[in-house]
């Protein structure tokens, strides 16, 4: 189990000024970045791809978490590791044979994770646990920001936490102040955060109120 942090999504940051954006975040003592790839294949929807990485890679330090929504991860793991990516999380609905494309990721040095959609049961990932770093549960239908939070991801929180006590377990969708506590009580490490940052007007003060729900 890892040291709580909150990664924000900047799925609806402003892009036309990422570079305040990620300073912004930075200065509210943010500990990490969560950059959200959609093919608009795998998921109804297409956000960026490498050169937005790229991009926010080389405005900061902090690590970056990121979450392929693509049919094809094990094709652009290279791609995002000379963009910069920290930790490359994938949906194993997307791929047939998950086991090379861990292998793959794990040999560009980067951090591995598994991602699961709400309706995907967690025997999905159970025997990858031991190659993997992170095991990311998602707790909205991947595929856009601003979606109300599904409580299935409790569960599967809960019964990860149980297999595998040392394990980093993220969470993503719908995380606001009314979730963020029952998902730190459940187990999660990792708390991705779009809407109830981006639609504030006040970054630093929404940060601390989650902030104060997890530590509680
Ligand atoms: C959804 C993305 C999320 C999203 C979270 O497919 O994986 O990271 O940006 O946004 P909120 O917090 O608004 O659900
Ligand atoms: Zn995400």
């Amino acid at each position: 189990e890892a040291a709580p942090a909150i990664l924000p999504s900047l799925l609806q940051c402003d892009f036309g000024n990422l570079e305040r954006e990620v300073r912004r975040l930075e200065d509210d003592g943010c500990q990490g970045l969560h950059l959200d790839v959609m093919d608009g294949v795998f998921v109804p929807n297409i956000s960026y791809g490498m050169p937005i990485v790229d991009a926010i890679r080389k405005l900061t330090d902090l690590p970056l978490d990121v979450h392929l929504m693509i049919q094809d991860p094990g094709g652009y793991a290279q791609a995002f590791s000379d963009a910069g990516a920290d930790l490359l999380t994938f949906h194993v609905e997307a791929v047939d044979e998950i086991a090379p494309v861990i292998d793959n990721v794990r040999s560009l040095n980067m951090g591995t994770g598994l991602v699961l959609n709400p309706g995907t049961a967690i025997d999905a990932v159970t025997p990858f646990l031991d190659q993997i770093d992170v095991v990311l549960v998602m707790s909205v239908d991947a595929g856009f920001g601003g979606q109300a939070f599904n409580p299935v991801a409790i569960d599967k929180l809960k019964a990860l936490r149980a297999i595998k006590p040392d394990l980093i377990l993220e969470i993503d969708g719908g995380v606001n102040l009314g979730t963020i506590g029952s998902c730190r009580e459940a187990g999660a490490d990792l708390f991705v955060v779009g809407s109830a940052i981006f639609r504030s007007s006040d970054y630093a003060a929404a940060l601390d109120r989650l902030r104060a729900e997890v530590q509680r």
